[in-house]
């Protein structure tokens, strides 16, 4: 079709209108930088490549930073943010996540080599996070983008929205519920604990001082919890060691968590608490018995639907010139 060059110039300018005052609630889209800044998500998974490559561990680190962005006031970079003098301390100085969450210094990385003005800390995280589970367990998905960063970040409301390890799984689901995932998703998303570790802090009391009547979990196997005590002396101790999340594949990300969980291995009481109900016990046994072939594929999508809570898209927010500082 041959349209003349002054209509043209027009449409130009009714899209380029149509872009720029898209509603605050516009979706995200995937490919959203394929114009602006096309080399965006390559830079991203040959930076995250090369991190998990000289330290595999960094692959469970930036997953957890997606999932704990994404939980404390949606998927904004809020994790980012540095603490800044006459502000509250921020997300990533909560104790919940210092000294534990890592791979900070990858999206900062990331930031220095791409279109900084253009592409948000909150995608490249989300993008990181993707990259980590292809390259520790294969799973690829296509990750919609468009998400803007944040200017706010509090550390008291890291701990008031990511679920603590010693919660029951009714308490988990109705924490997920306030995020709009579903127990399934929940079930499916907790599959991230097959990579990873934990500091022996956060399960401790499993181990030491359960309750009244047992001094160890009895729904942990017993020479779990006697290996467990080889790496985590009994509080009160200066130390914090840290030991995988599951024992079998440790940097593998795959369905064999839920195996564990059914071997009573569970490393945190929310890990475990995951067959105490008839529901979520019923997801895990699925995870476990048909999930190598659907698990991947249930966890993309749980992925996608996690980097999608309460973001920040159109003239929203901003795009931040360095991760740990607004501009
Ligand atoms: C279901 C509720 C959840 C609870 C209670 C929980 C809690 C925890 C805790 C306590 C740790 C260990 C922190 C430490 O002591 O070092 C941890 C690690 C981890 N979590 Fe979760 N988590 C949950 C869900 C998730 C979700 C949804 C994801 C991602 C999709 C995730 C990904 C990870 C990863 C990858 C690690 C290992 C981090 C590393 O090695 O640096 N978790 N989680
Ligand atoms: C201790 O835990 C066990 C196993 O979960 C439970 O059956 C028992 O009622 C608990 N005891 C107390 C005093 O809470």
């Amino acid at each position: 079709m041959e349209i003349n060059p002054s209509l043209h110039h027009m449409l130009v300018i009714l899209l380029m209108l149509s872009i720029s005052s898209s509603p605050s609630s516009a979706s995200l889209q995937v490919g959203f930088y394929s114009i602006t800044c096309p080399s965006a998500e390559a830079i991203v998974r040959d930076t995250v490549n090369k991190a998990i490559s000289a330290n595999p561990g960094i692959a469970g680190g930036l997953i957890r930073m997606h999932f704990h962005d994404c939980f404390v006031r949606g998927c904004d970079g809020s994790v980012l943010l540095a603490t800044t003098p006459g502000s509250p301390t921020a997300e990533r100085d909560n104790f919940v996540n210092n000294p534990s969450l890592r791979g900070f210094e990858v999206i900062e990385d990331v930031k220095t080599q791409l279109c900084p003005q253009t592409v948000s800390c909150a995608d490249i995280l989300a993008f990181a996070a993707r990259d980590s589970a292809l390259k520790v367990g294969g799973i690829n998905y296509d990750v919609p983008s468009g998400r803007r960063d944040g200017r706010v970040s509090i550390g008291d409301e890291v701990p008031q929205n990511v679920p603590a390890p010693t919660l029951n799984a009714n308490q988990i689901v109705s924490n997920f519920g306030r995020k709009g995932l579903s127990a399934d998703e929940m079930v499916t998303l907790s599959g991230a604990h097959s990579i990873g570790v934990s500091h022996c802090s956060s399960f401790t009391k499993r181990l030491y001082s359960f309750n009244d009547t047992f001094t160890q979990d009895p729904s942990m196997d017993p020479s779990y919890a006697q290996m467990l005590k080889t790496s985590c002396p009994p509080p009160p101790t200066n130390t914090d060691p840290t030991v995988p999340l599951e024992t079998s594949t440790p940097i593998r990300l795959d369905n064999n968590y839920y195996d564990g969980l059914i071997n009573h291995r569970g490393l945190l009481n929310s890990d475990q608490t995951l067959l105490t109900t008839d529901s979520t016990r019923q997801m895990v046994l699925t995870n476990a018995n048909y999930g190598a072939a659907n698990w991947p594929t249930r966890f993309a999508d749980a992925m996608v639907h996690m980097g999608s809570i309460e973001v920040l898209t159109g003239s929203d927010g901003e795009i931040r010139k360095r991760c740990t500082f607004v501009n």
